[in-house]
């Protein structure tokens, strides 16, 4: 999706971090209980020492719900938690995105013509009433809003289980025969295996070929069929990351984001979201090696502001490069703006897709 962000003035380009931060902290100083900045823990230390709150994607929405006297919502993450932010939160409360280039490359994956395409062909060969659609908090709100009218949810890392449970599992009789899970295929599939299903019930779904390059008979069997979306920074680690570094450290332990390939989280101890590989690691005993599969930002700080030794399980993995366009000098000239009554780099979503996403949402919110 191309989203495009004007250059920044050079006096916030050649401006030294010093200069910066004096300037931040007076811009939110002037702006006071107006402005709410909010973090997602992949945020890099110069615009996370900002933040009023810190949080994974969905927990920071919730938040900026719970915070009516703030009139700007400033999201330092990316474009899908922006919208989803301005989806839950009240209509005199602006939401902004400090640089209109954040957006996420898995969400950017499933687009609403593919995913409706996929449902007009799916429905050609598939009793169509029997398939509950599925999105991940990492998607566009467009994508949500179909989700909330075809009678599916949307989930997060945290409640993925629950929300698959709900739509095949249920005590009172199963909601679906299948379910159609994007953008996400590691997210999806993963969760199928915890949920006791094997590789045989799920189908991966790929968006450019016909039928999703599948066979009819596949597309009727599968319980599961699975966008062909992946994260580029999760997608990253591999089985041969863990096995170096329990050779390294035999007593470690390994915890990754769900949105990693199944074969490593099967070799992980433990397997959950930013939220849950935060409180996993505050659980742990002084001075334990943890290796950690998720971006590197959360890495590098939980091994500063814990009492644990942390690392990457990848020496070599790359920092979101979208979470990364967010910058002290976009955080500066944001902020600076709203002080002159400029809101720049507003986040909205039209009000019938917000009413259908905020239906799906709020799904989920019903079923965890
Ligand atoms: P969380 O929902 O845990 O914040 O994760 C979002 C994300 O983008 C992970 O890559
Ligand atoms: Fe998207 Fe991956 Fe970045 Fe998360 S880490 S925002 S899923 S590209």
């Amino acid at each position: 999706m191309l989203r495009l962000q004007r250059p920044l003035p050079a006096a916030y380009l050649d401006a030294s971090p010093d200069e910066l931060a004096d300037r931040i902290a007076a811009a939110k100083a002037t702006l006071g209980e107006r402005v709410f900045i909010l973090g997602h823990h992949y945020q890099r230390d110069e615009v996370m020492r900002w933040a009023d709150a810190r949080g994974d994607s969905f927990r920071l929405s919730v938040l900026a719900k719970e915070r009516p006297q703030a009139d700007y919502i400033v999201f330092c993450g990316v474009h899908f938690m922006a919208e989803s932010a301005d989806i839950l939160t009240g209509d005199h409360q602006q939401v902004v995105l400090p640089d209109l280039n954040a957006g996420c490359s898995m969400a950017d994956m499933a687009d609403i013509d593919s995913v409706e395409e996929a449902w007009e062909s799916l429905a050609e060969v598939t009793d169509i009433d029997g398939v509950l659609p599925i999105t991940y908090m990492n998607s566009a709100a467009n994508l949500k809003a179909f989700v909330g009218r075809h009678g599916g949810a949307v989930c997060t890392s945290t409640n993925a289980r629950a929300v698959l449970e709900w739509a095949l599992n249920d005590p009172d009789g199963p909601r679906a025969r299948q379910v159609l899970f994007f953008p996400d295929q590691h997210l999806g599939r993963n969760t199928g295996h915890q949920m006791g299903f094997t590789e045989d019930d799920m189908a991966v779904w790929d968006p450019r070929r016909d039928l999703g390059g599948l066979s009819e008979a596949r597309v009727k069997e599968a319980t599961f069929l699975l966008w062909r979306g992946h994260c580029s920074v999760h997608q990253r680690f591999r089985p041969d990351h863990v096995a170096d570094f329990r050779e390294r450290h035999p007593d470690g332990v390994v915890i990754v984001h769900p949105e990693c390939a199944h074969e490593v989280c099967e070799v992980a101890d433990q397997v959950g979201s930013t939220d849950f590989i935060i409180r996993a690691i505050d659980e742990l005993p002084a001075g334990t090696h943890v290796g950690v599969g998720t971006e590197i930002h959360l890495v590098q700080r939980l091994d500063a502001e814990t009492d644990k030794h942390v690392e990457s399980l990848d020496p070599l993995v790359c920092p979101c490069s979208t979470m990364f366009r967010i910058d002290a000098p976009h955080l500066c000239w944001t902020l600076e703006r709203l002080v002159e009554g400029d809101v720049v780099n507003r986040i909205t979503v039209d009000p019938d897709t917000a009413h259908w996403a905020r239906v799906a949402l709020e799904r989920m919110l019903a079923i965890t």
